[in-house]
């Protein structure tokens, strides 16, 4: 951990924590532990003094660097060793999978304040300005490539979860890659992958949730702030945190015991499960009821005709009668 992180940590224990205390705990001069303090407010913690009281931290910026993440990281999740911070990037997926092909490890994070050219499925433009959770993980899983895309369900479950758990909101899940809060989205998920046949060497997991940031006019309908939805500004580090350790578990799970093991919650999620959907699977666009998703991860899908499709991943855009 870096001193930064530690003198949080220190700082983070209630009521004035003494200047000495500090110092011996970071093994660090009084004055250094001064200037320490200094640099903390220059990236807008609130750090409040009184002579021979010494320091109490009363308020917290809202970045989500390392020092901001780790708090809220609980012991052993996977993302935890390895987090790069930028206040602006191009995009954290780009930056991911550059890492990735250099030989990052497994439980990489890349995350910033806001991207420049951030992307989303079918390299649609993504909408990434300060405010929102903008991050991409790096996964190496220990299962062949076709298998890849449930990752994408696992992903948008520990989404759902963290929403309700620290929010209380009820989200639903649009296969396969799209959370919603009511008619409008707040979160979306891509996942790239590099492989050979028969086996995945990494898998780039991007993440973008709508959190205090505004939204373009163009997307008024369609999507849906976090902050807009609560009625309250939100901490994104502990709401990134949360994300993280359940994904930790999620994954573990996925990589024991298969999709199954997550099917029953992941259909009770569902925003599409009876809807009349149209479906381009990139090969051909399909129409009929969405039914439900199998041990696989594939989606159910009864046609027009009434035979049945299953398919693992698509655009999906819901019938507009029924939204
Ligand atoms: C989608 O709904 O099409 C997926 C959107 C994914 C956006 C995230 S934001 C963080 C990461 N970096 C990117 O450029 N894209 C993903």
């Amino acid at each position: 951990m870096t001193s930064r992180a530690d003198l949080l940590k220190l700082l983070s224990t209630e009521g004035y924590v003494s200047g000495e205390k500090i110092a011996r705990g970071l093994s660090i001069s009084r004055a250094a532990v001064h200037k320490q303090v200094q640099k903390l407010r220059g990236l807008g913690y609130a750090i409040e003094s009184k002579r021979n009281g010494g320091y109490r931290l009363t308020a917290r910026p809202d970045i989500v660097g390392p020092e901001e993440l780790h708090p809220h990281l609980a012991p052993g999740c996977l993302f935890a060793g390895n987090i790069i911070y930028h206040p602006e990037t191009t995009s954290t997926q780009i930056e991911l999978k550059d890492r990735a092909l250099a030989g990052a490890p497994e439980g990489t994070v890349v995350i910033c304040d806001r991207q420049t050219s951030g992307y989303g499925r079918l390299r649609r433009n993504w909408s990434s300005p300060p405010g929102g959770l903008w991050f991409s993980l790096l996964l190496r899983p220990p299962f062949p490539p076709e298998q890849v895309p449930r990752i994408t369900l696992a992903v948008s479950l520990s989404v759902c979860r963290a929403l309700e758990t620290t929010l209380k909101l009820t989200p639903r899940i649009k296969w396969p890659n799209d959370v919603f809060i009511g008619t409008r989205k707040c979160a979306g998920i891509i996942t790239e992958m590099s492989a050979e046949v028969g086996h995945t060497n990494w898998v780039a997991v991007g993440i973008g949730l709508n959190v205090n940031n505004r939204l373009p006019v163009s997307l008024a309908r369609s999507a849906v702030s976090l902050k807009e939805a609560c009625g309250a500004r939100i901490d994104r580090a502990m709401l990134c945190g949360e994300i993280l350790n359940d994904l930790t578990r999620t994954y573990a799970t996925l990589c024991c015991d298969g999709f199954a093991a997550l099917k029953k919650e992941y259909n009770g999620r569902s925003l599409l499960a009876g809807r009349t959907i149209r479906v381009d699977t990139g090969f051909e666009t399909l129409t009929g009821i969405f039914e439900h998703i199998d041990d696989d991860g594939y989606a159910w899908f009864k046609k027009t005709d009434g035979s049945i499709e299953r398919i693992a991943a698509g655009d999906v855009s819901i019938l507009k009668s029924q939204i």
